[in-house]
């Protein structure tokens, strides 16, 4: 078990569990925080103790999507962090618009986008500068460790108080409305290609324009945070640019070549 965290053996059986017999892998997560999640659930369905928890996790097969939900926090929103995605609209997109020309194409990435406000935001915040013509021009791959928030997100419906953060102009135009919902644009969702992808373990998707990884970082222990940022590095294109959630926003380039990481 990585980190430096003491962790109960009763907890680290069940992590190990997880991880053989699922598949995913929370032995990088901060212990704190996973030990915080798996114990809502025990309380949810009314167990004590991580190893009656493990027990009831191996006989019970629905059970697992629903560890999975409360430990993988899929919580976001549309342009969440005002001030982020102002200074997207302000600095990024302007400068990647110069650099895509007249006919050049853009590759963004949305690592860790649960629910699909972040790539939807990032079509239609790009859409106002490239116009209808925004999905030959632009492929956002969004991809996400939980196949029940992608689900989510493919199917592109939000109830009214999803959409409080897109301002009334943009909602007018890239969503259609259903009695009880809205749903984002069929047109523009053709920009973003949705996949599931495990920024720990699995090789990056390359030639990136534009990374964003916001609020998923936090959840990891420092030595594993070490082992993604380099993926993450190589996977922007020369001069490509990258964005993680920090009090201050900020837009970095890439820096330096893909040869010399
Ligand atoms: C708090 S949400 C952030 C969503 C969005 N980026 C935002 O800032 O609003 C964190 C997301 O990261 C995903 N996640 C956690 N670990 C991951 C991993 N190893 N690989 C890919 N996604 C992961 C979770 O499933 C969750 O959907």
């Amino acid at each position: 078990m990585t980190g430096t965290e003491t962790v109960e053996p009763e907890l680290q059986a069940l992590i190990r569990y997880i991880q053989e017999n699922r598949g995913v892998d929370f032995r990088g997560y901060k212990k704190s925080s996973l030990r915080r999640r798996i114990l809502r659930r025990m309380e949810d369905v009314g167990i004590e103790g991580f190893g009656a928890y493990h027990a009831f996790l191996e006989k019970h097969a629905g059970e697992f999507p629903e560890l999975l939900n409360t430990v993988l926090i899929n919580v976001t929103s549309f342009f969440r962090d005002t001030e982020a995605w102002d200074a997207l609209r302000t600095q990024v997109v302007p400068r990647l618009r110069e650099r895509a020309g007249t006919d050049g194409h853009l590759r963004i990435w949305s690592v860790g986008c649960a629910t699909g406000e972040e790539p939807y935001s990032l079509a239609m915040a790009f859409a106002e500068v490239f116009g209808a013509d925004v999905c030959n021009r632009l492929k956002i791959y969004a991809t996400d460790l939980d196949e029940d928030a992608l689900r989510t997100a493919r199917h592109a419906t939000y109830a009214p108080r999803d959409v409080e953060g897109v301002p009334p102009e943009l909602l007018a135009k890239y969503f259609d409305r259903t009695p009880n919902h809205y749903v984002f644009q069929r047109e523009l969702r053709k920009c973003v290609i949705f996949g599931r992808h495990n920024v720990v373990h699995d090789a990056p998707i390359i030639r990136i324009d534009l990374l964003v990884c916001r609020n998923l970082l936090i959840y990891l222990e420092t030595e594993t945070q070490n082992q993604v940022l380099p993926r993450l590095h190589y996977a922007l294109a020369e001069d490509g640019l990258s964005s993680s959630a920090r009090r201050r926003p900020s837009w970095r380039g890439r820096g330096c070549s893909r040869r010399s990481t």
